[in-house]
């Protein structure tokens, strides 16, 4: 039905294209769009094919008629044996017509059934030779072109157009289905006319019943208005999603933009905190300088340690000359890292540091590596374990956990954000935290995404150590359960 209403359309638009040269320019290659001759043709083919979905229904009809009268009889026969089976079976033809139907009939059932008629193939199989006289893609694009030149010439609006109506001369017959429409706000996309294309989509989604049919307009519609950066709109389309269709990884990038967005929005929101204490016991050295911990998430498990480096050790380290380069830089994302020879210094008592405060050991860990956030800058959301393949982990180990030390206070923003646990860490100079990138079992875990809020003002400074996992063969097997707490060393 609406391949008739299209054609009546592309009718009308190679009328116009005839009538109006002037603007439209010819194309060499013979196209439905561009003739009514042309679309003749395609009137034909239309009819043909009809025929051909006739011919293939009426077989299987008969098929089916055939089937449903033998099973009227077969059941009818079945039900009298059930009423009286002695005295039906008592009959020595009944008990031979049962054996010789169980035997003989129902394989020749189930071959009729699996059976597909020759006939019915043949009709199949015409169609599909047709296919080459079905208009192209490009032949659509035309008629898209078509559609959007006659509006523009005429000043129509889509709705207008949508409900069959040409400039004042209205044919409700001839108006545009769901599929109509998205098709033509594709094109609109195509051709950047983002306002045209939202009306197209908008007049799709009307049209529409089925709500998978509906899910596809305003996945289009979101992705539209998430690359222009209207995500709070675009999350609206993604979330009309029917249970049972997966999100593409297309929607899913744009939805944790979105969330990052919120997340470094409410930053001014406290924490949870679940306890805060000192803590004595991870190594011999904490019972002589107790830490300041305070747990924040047991999934992955995660702490916030106060004042466990100093502001000498902070001021030395950003004045060192092997970080000159990063402190002028404050650009979106300048990222140093130093290598383990030219930032000896501090490395050792840091590395110590880090040991007392996870019980991990240092070894294979990656060196230091400071970063610094100028304005606006900011890390998407990411994990901070590797993708290794099974064959290079053993050699070389995944981080199983992160400390992040906080170098400076920043006036506004730059909070780190752990959106699946809805945590948010805001920057306290002298402050660490420490979080699980792996479970206990070796499994990444999923919850530890992170992303840095963008530094509305200052500037933010942080020195990350990610902890190998290789080295701590010795420590993990006494954790008790998966990610609940870090490893004692002692
Ligand atoms: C979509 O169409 C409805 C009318 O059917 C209108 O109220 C609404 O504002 C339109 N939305 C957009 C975003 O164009
Ligand atoms: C101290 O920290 C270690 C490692 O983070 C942890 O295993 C231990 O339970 C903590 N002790 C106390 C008393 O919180
Ligand atoms: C680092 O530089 C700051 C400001 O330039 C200065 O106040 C401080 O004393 C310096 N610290 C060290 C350890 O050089
Ligand atoms: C890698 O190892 C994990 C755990 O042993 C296993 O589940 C996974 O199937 C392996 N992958 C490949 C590609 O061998
Ligand atoms: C995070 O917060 C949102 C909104 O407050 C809530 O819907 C969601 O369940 C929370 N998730 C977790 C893991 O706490």
């Amino acid at each position: 039905m609406y391949i008739l209403k299209n054609l009546t359309l592309i009718g009308f638009l190679s009328a116009c294209f005839i009538n109006c040269q002037g603007f439209v320019k010819s194309n060499p290659k013979k196209s439905y769009a561009a003739s009514t001759m042309e679309l003749m043709k395609l009137l034909e083919v239309e009819d043909e094919l009809v025929d051909n979905l006739k011919g293939y229904v009426k077989t299987l009809k008969m098929k089916f008629n055939l089937m449903e009268r033998s099973l009227i009889d077969m059941s009818r026969e079945n039900m009298e044996m059930k009423s009286d089976y002695e005295s039906y079976l008592g009959n020595p033809l009944n008990s031979f017509r049962l054996i010789h139907r169980l035997h003989t009939s129902w394989r020749k059932w189930y071959q009729y059934a699996i059976k597909v008629e020759n006939n019915a193939l043949g009709h199949i199989e015409n169609a599909r030779l047709m296919r080459k006289m079905l208009p192209t893609s490009s032949d659509l694009q035309q008629a898209c072109r078509g559609i959007h030149d006659l509006m523009s010439f005429y000043d129509l609006k889509p709705e207008e157009l949508a409900a069959g109506n040409l400039a004042g001369y209205s044919q409700p017959g001839t108006g545009l289905t769901a599929y109509d429409c998205l098709a033509l706000g594709e094109f609109s996309v195509q051709k950047r006319e983002d306002d045209l294309a939202e009306a197209w989509y908008n007049l799709s989604l009307i049209r529409f019943e089925n709500k998978f049919d509906k899910y596809r307009v305003h996945k289009a519609w979101g992705l539209l208005l998430a690359k222009n950066k209207q995500l709070t709109d675009a999350f609206y389309h993604f979330e009309n999603k029917p249970e049972g269709i997966i999100a593409s990884n297309e929607v899913i990038h744009f939805k944790e933009e979105l969330s990052t967005k919120q997340n470094c929005a409410v930053v001014v929101q406290k924490p949870s905190r679940l306890h805060c204490r000192y803590n004595t016991t991870t190594t011999p050295f904490t019972r002589i300088a107790p830490l300041k911990m305070e747990e924040l998430g047991l999934d992955p498990y995660m702490v916030v340690f106060h004042d466990v480096i100093y502001d000498t050790e902070i001021d030395g380290m950003l004045n060192s000359s092997n970080f000159g380069l990063s402190l002028t830089d404050s650009g979106q994302k300048s990222e140093v890292r130093t290598s383990k020879d030219s930032y000896i210094v501090d490395a050792k008592t840091l590395n110590e540091r880090v040991t007392d405060m996870t019980g991990f050991s240092m070894e294979m860990s990656d060196p230091f590596s400071l970063i610094n956030y100028g304005l606006g800058g900011h890390y998407m959301l990411h994990y901070d374990f590797h993708e290794y393949t099974n064959t290079t982990r053993p050699k070389q180990g995944d981080r199983i956990a992160t400390v992040l030390f906080y170098l400076g206070e920043v006036d506004s923003g730059g909070a780190t954000i752990f959106p699946m646990i809805n945590i948010t860490v805001t920057p306290k100079k002298g402050s660490a935290v420490f979080w699980y990138n792996l479970h206990n079992s070796g499994a990444m875990n999923l919850k530890s995404l992170h992303s840095a809020c963008p530094v509305i003002s200052g500037s933010k400074y942080v020195l990350t150590k990610w902890i190998n996992e290789l080295p701590q063969m010795f420590v993990t097997p006494c954790m008790k359960d998966s990610n609940l707490h870090p490893p004692q060393k002692e």
